[in-house]
């Protein structure tokens, strides 16, 4: 189901990366690339590279980096289909239409046809809403505060009373009662035969991202069981992925996200002016979800029930959203329950200050954990504050811990030397802190190694030619792609060197390669790593002396490494004892020999 390599390739090379990153981000020149603030995360100075060499981005504030394509997936958050069909119509390139092989075209039109079914049912149901029959619906709606407005534009609509009347609908308009089984709508069994699964209910369409709908939510009118009946799962309602409200939430243009339990909620924040809500789908939240959600935003703040159930949920929540690498907070509302009665109740200033005062989510773990401990019992204080301390342990980076346990103590009155004494002794007795989860934001500074250092020289190496490939030729007797030791360097050095040799050379159309987005983010970063030399301090790029002595310590790096890493791999490459051999002899001339530039 992919295009061919050189249609992606010709549309990508018909789009300027720099003029259409300037449709979106304001580029200022200087020296070879354009900079401008990063649209990715929040910066006061521009951070944002975009080279038209290299047809490429690269923020050196957050690290999103990729080629047109990528950058059009991650600012529209599109798909790839998406991306390539917008910047094939900028070009004026007309894409041909998929080759799907038989079982993907029945599978394809499968879905097509239950999400057919979905969406005549949910006209079926906002008529019926509209109906003398549908006015209890209606009245429902409105008793609790809805606008025939946000009626509309959520879909809403009514299940009536009188039976099979959805499944007759859906028959005359041709379809199987297969199905209608198999879109969710439908049960049958012996007695009634096929039925129609929703009635006397209050209707909410579930819609996908792209406002397709994929499943329904139906309340009872007042009090009954079950109060809600969701759709089942089916093959385009994956309640794992996808999230009610996220079709309006994703263009909302606040920086984070409020996830919370009910489609009421979501449906009264948003008439109230909070489109940045949405809610699992009656189940608990997923990875799934929150991989989902990090496409939009690193910041979730939390609006669960506070009872147990709720409480337990958003603490789930919690490890799911940081496991993702997400901040979360977490709203208080009380005295209300959720934020429908909280708005219709305190108003939407109200709710803002809630917001804006949501207690970050290491706070609400503590404030959960202090619940288990009676605080006038001596010993029962005492573990309580072990447990602060290890949960603080999972903070790896000396400040941030500090600034938590600091907060902490002030807060439940707990001497701060004593707590940092209890970390220490936790750290001490577990050997480490716990392992570091990946944050997006930490300015930790990585420890560095022996094995640092050799990577770092081949990134430089790399970024390094594919800035200036001319210098290649000057260096081409010393080093080759089995120089780059690591495996996804190599990879790339074959094709840059390859790409000079028959100067074909295109780093953004090498990106287009990796279909993964780590992958494709470590190959951009391949090719902006800063060059410095093996001390890190980046190069006087005007002093031909000073570039020519970095380049040879930096292409003897390289070549020693790869010196040792054939030596040691001599019983397991049939490469390596070539290598050896040519390595040794390479490494004598190149420590005689200076390389020259020519400025
Ligand atoms: P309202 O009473 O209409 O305000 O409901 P709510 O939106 O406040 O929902 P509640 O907190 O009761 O439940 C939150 C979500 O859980 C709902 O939106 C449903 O998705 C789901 N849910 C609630 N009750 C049921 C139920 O009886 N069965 C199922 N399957 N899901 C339910
Ligand atoms: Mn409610």
């Amino acid at each position: 189901m992919r295009y061919p390599e050189e249609l992606i390739e010709e549309v990508r090379s018909k789009n300027n990366i720099v003029d259409v990153i300037s449709g979106y981000v304001r580029l200022q020149k200087k020296g070879s690339s354009y900079f401008g603030l990063c649209p990715f995360h929040n910066e006061k100075s521009p951070s944002f590279s975009v080279s038209g060499q290299k047809q490429m981005f690269y923020c050196f504030g957050c690290g999103a980096s990729g080629n047109v394509y990528t950058f059009l997936m991650k600012y529209e958050n599109a798909t790839f289909q998406e991306a390539i069909k917008t910047l094939a119509d900028r070009a004026g390139v007309k894409l041909p239409e998929l080759e799907y092989t038989p079982e993907m075209k029945k599978a394809a039109s499968e879905k097509a046809l239950l999400l057919e079914i979905n969406k005549e049912a949910a006209k079926y149901f906002y008529y019926s809403l509209r109906q003398e029959k549908g006015k209890i619906g209606y009245d429902y709606f409105k008793s609790r505060e809805l606008t025939d407005n946000t009626m509309k534009s959520w879909g809403l609509g009514f299940a009536s009373k009188s039976s099979n009347e959805l499944v007759k609908y859906l028959r005359s308009k041709g379809y199987t009662d297969e199905m209608i089984i198999k879109a969710g709508l439908a049960s049958r069994d012996e007695k009634f035969g096929t039925h129609d699964k929703f009635w006397n209910r209050v209707m909410f369409p579930i819609q996908d991202i792209n406002h397709r709908v994929i499943g329904f939510g139906g309340r009872v009118m007042g009090d009954g069981e079950p109060k809600y009946l969701n759709s089942p799962e089916t093959p385009v309602f994956d309640k794992s992925r996808n999230l009610f409200g996220l079709n309006f939430a994703r263009s909302s243009k606040k920086n984070y996200i409020i996830l919370c339990e009910g489609y009421m909620d979501v449906i009264s924040m948003h008439q109230a002016g909070f489109t940045e809500a949405v809610a699992s789908l009656g189940t608990a939240f997923t990875s799934g979800q929150s991989s989902i959600l990090k496409r939009f935003t690193d910041t979730v703040i939390l609006s669960y029930d506070s009872d147990g159930a709720g409480t337990k949920a958003a603490l789930r929540a919690i490890e799911i959203l940081k496991e993702a690498g997400m901040t979360s907070k977490v709203l208080d509302l009380k005295p209300y329950k959720d934020p429908d009665e909280f708005i219709k109740n305190m108003g939407q200033d109200a709710f803002q200050e809630r917001i804006d005062n949501a207690r970050n989510s290491f706070y609400f773990e503590i404030d959960i954990l202090a619940r288990d401990y009676n605080q006038n019992d001596p010993e029962e204080k005492t573990k309580f504050h072990k447990a602060i301390a290890k949960k603080l342990c999972a903070f790896a980076d000396d400040i941030e811990r500090n600034n938590y346990l600091e907060a902490i103590s002030r807060e439940y009155q707990i001497p701060a030397e004593g707590l940092r004494k209890m970390v220490m002794s936790v750290i001490n007795q577990t050997g480490l802190a716990e392992p570091l989860r990946p944050r997006a934001k930490s300015g930790i500074q990585e420890k560095k190694t022996a094995e640092d250092g050799n990577l770092m020289a081949q990134r430089i190496l790399i970024t390094w030619i594919s800035e200036e490939p001319e210098i290649y030729s000057r260096i081409r007797e010393y080093i080759s792609e089995k120089d780059f030791t690591e495996e996804l360097y190599g990879k790339i050095a074959k094709c840059v060197i390859d790409g000079i040799n028959d100067s074909s050379f295109e780093p953004a159309s090498l990106l287009s390669q990796f279909e993964e987005e780590e992958e494709q983010s470590a190959v951009a970063r391949l090719f902006n790593t800063k060059i410095t030399g093996l001390d890190g301090i980046p190069i006087e790029m005007d002093s031909k002396q000073d570039r020519e002595r970095v380049l040879k310590d930096i292409v003897l790096k390289v070549k020693e490494n790869s010196y040792e890493y054939y030596s040691r791999n001599l019983g397991s490459d049939v490469n390596a004892l070539n290598e050896v051999i040519q390595g040794k002899k390479i490494l004598e001339k190149l420590r005689k020999t200076n390389i020259e530039l020519d400025r």
